[in-house]
């Protein structure tokens, strides 16, 4: 027998599975551009059958480049004295999140560097209970602000978040020990209490890899899309990593897949974790589409059905550089939503304005509860 049908006829079975094993995973994950189609065609099937096609918007606020991390990857590390660091006015926030509530986004999201001294504590709080003031409790309010203490976690979340982001970034011990410094504010078992502590409070809880780093091995990737189901997790973000010239990581430059390599396995992770979660939320990431022009409108094609539309005043945005050639830094906010709008379109779905866009997973999450 033909040795290429064999292996056709085997990601076709696969896709016939209930539960993917991690072998299935891996196997998926090495298709062939044949077989990779017939993935991409059961995950968009499952996203029209679970969720139709409605694409959600978070209006993303980058509020802060401060942080007090130094991850091996990160072009706002703390030791990157090249970077310019800023901090948006409480006010520029609430116009913000005001032109959020004016143009029917559901929700917003808050995302900054990692900080977690007591009056900036605080200070989030009362931004939170301002805009669930402002926006009558319709705005969700989505944090993406670190390791915190359960304490803190609750504070914000009886203020009124009700949705925290906090990517795993990989969840091989071993590989996010080769991408941290080693010290007490780079702990792996502390990574994962934070996302035990946030669904326990009660959050919709988000977290994501980067896929393409130095060092990462398919088969960690596989345990990347296991760990996720069997956290329970309601939403995910997921990206190419691309490399920033200031970091410790840059060294590895030469040794990385390609850029188109590192985009199409992510594509490819968006697709197989479509098939494995069928109803949760899953964003299609700017990382994306700082590699491929069209990277997000792809990425909705293959089961994300998340945008997070940038609010960052422009004035701020160029420093808000995690990687290399990250888009949109110049356009204000009205012509990112144009320009997604038309994307959405593109990709056959639709923005769902005026909605918060839970993820149903988190729903039935609960019950079972
Ligand atoms: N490439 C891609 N994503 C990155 N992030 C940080 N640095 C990079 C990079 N070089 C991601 C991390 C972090 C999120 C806010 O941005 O996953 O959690
Ligand atoms: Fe800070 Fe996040 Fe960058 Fe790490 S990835 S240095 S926590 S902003
Ligand atoms: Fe920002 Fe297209 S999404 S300009």
């Amino acid at each position: 027998m033909n040795k290429d049908i064999k292996i056709v006829n085997n990601i076709e079975e696969i896709l016939l599975k209930e539960e993917l094993s991690k072998q299935d995973i891996i196997s998926l994950l090495n298709a062939n551009e044949h077989e990779k189609t017939s993935i991409f065609a059961k995950a968009l099937q499952i996203k029209r059958e679970q969720i139709g096609n409605k694409v959600w918007f978070r209006g993303l606020i980058e509020f802060s480049n401060l942080c007090s991390k130094n991850c091996f990857y990160c072009g706002i590390r703390s030791g990157n004295t090249n970077v310019h660091r800023y901090e948006v006015t409480d006010n520029e926030i609430i116009d913000a999140v005001n032109y959020a509530y004016n143009n029917q986004f559901g929700s917003i999201v808050l995302q900054a560097g990692e900080r977690t001294n007591k009056s900036y504590i605080q200070r989030i709080t009362d931004i939170i209970r301002k805009i669930k003031k402002l926006s009558n409790g319709e705005l969700g309010i989505t944090l993406s602000l670190g390791e915190q203490t359960e304490e803190t976690y609750r504070k914000w979340f009886d203020a009124g978040a009700h949705r925290y982001l906090i990517r795993i970034e990989v969840s091989n011990r071993e590989l996010y020990k080769k991408l941290h410094p080693s010290d007490n504010n780079h702990i792996y078992d502390k990574r994962i209490e934070a996302l035990q502590l946030l669904q326990k409070i009660g959050y919709q809880v988000g977290t994501g890899v980067m896929i393409g780093l130095p060092f990462q091995t398919i088969e960690n990737l596989a345990e990347d899309l296991l760990f996720f189901k069997d956290f329970g997790i309601d939403m995910i973000g997921m990206g190419p990593y691309i490399e920033h010239e200031d970091t410790p990581l840059y060294q590895y430059k030469d040794t990385l897949l390609s850029k188109k390599e590192r985009f199409d396995l992510s594509l490819k992770m968006i697709a197989i974790l479509r098939i494995m979660m069928k109803n949760i939320n899953i964003a299609a990431t700017t990382a994306m589409q700082s590699i491929d022009p069209l990277g997000r409108e792809k990425a909705l094609k293959v089961g994300a059905n998340i945008i997070m539309p940038n609010l960052t005043p422009v004035k701020y945005r160029s420093d808000y550089l995690l990687y290399e050639d990250k888009p949109c830094i110049n356009e204000e906010a009205e012509e990112c939503k144009n320009c997604l709008e038309a994307r959405v379109k593109m990709a056959g779905d639709e923005i769902a304005y005026g909605e918060w866009g839970d993820s149903r997973y988190f729903f039935n999450r609960q019950k079972s509860h």
